[in-house]
């Protein structure tokens, strides 16, 4: 077994997509990889791809975009990640449903078209309903919407989509494609 040094840099609104960077960081110290955590908008200007054996990406989907500095890092960095081992992974409440799951590959396709980067492997999780944490303006939002796709709308509780098989397989994959 051979020890990767990997960053995973993540976007995230509400968090969620931290907790999936996590779980996928603990999957690959399984495997005896170093991991490094890195929230995107606070990423060292001077960050360097190269410094690492692979990158993945994450970020979160609001009003159908992912976060702007995930967008913008994807940009700068598009040409050494496209030649590296790098993936992606977009965190959505779109990919939550079959009926939604067209939106959340369309998201991800508009993602690698507006930053040139079109990572060997990238999937769409799903992601949460955080209602409890939500300002009430976004929970109004979020409960219209979540009713509108036939989703929870019970905002006495958060409800978690994520599958986490998904998320270990994902984390899994990409430190064999690193072997
Ligand atoms: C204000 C708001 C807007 C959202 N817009 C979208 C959207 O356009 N499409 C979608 O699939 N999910 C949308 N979501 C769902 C989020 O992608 C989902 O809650 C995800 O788990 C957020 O990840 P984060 O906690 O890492 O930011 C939205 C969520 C909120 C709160």
């Amino acid at each position: 077994m051979t020890s990767h040094r990997i960053a995973i840099i993540y976007g995230t609104t509400e968090g969620q997509t931290r907790k999936i960077a996590e779980h996928m960081a603990q999957t690959l110290r399984h495997h005896d990889d170093r991991v490094e955590l890195l929230l995107g908008s606070e990423l060292d200007p001077d960050f360097e791809p190269t410094a690492y054996d692979g990158i993945i990406i994450g970020a979160s989907i609001h009003e159908g975009r992912h976060q702007r500095y995930i967008r913008g890092l994807a940009k700068k960095h598009a040409p050494v990640l496209s030649e590296m081992p790098s993936a992606f992974f977009s965190v959505s409440m779109s990919a939550a449903a079959d009926d939604t799951l067209a939106e959340a590959a369309q998201a991800l396709e508009a993602f690698q078209e507006e930053s040139g980067w079109k990572p060997a492997q990238a999937e769409a999780v799903a992601g949460a309903l955080k209602y409890t944490e939500y300002s009430w303006l976004k929970r109004f939002i979020m409960k219209k919407s979540s009713a509108s796709k036939g989703g929870e709308t019970d905002t006495e509780h958060d409800w978690e989509y994520t599958d986490w098989d998904q998320v270990t397989r994902f984390a899994e994959t990409f430190h064999e494609r690193l072997d």
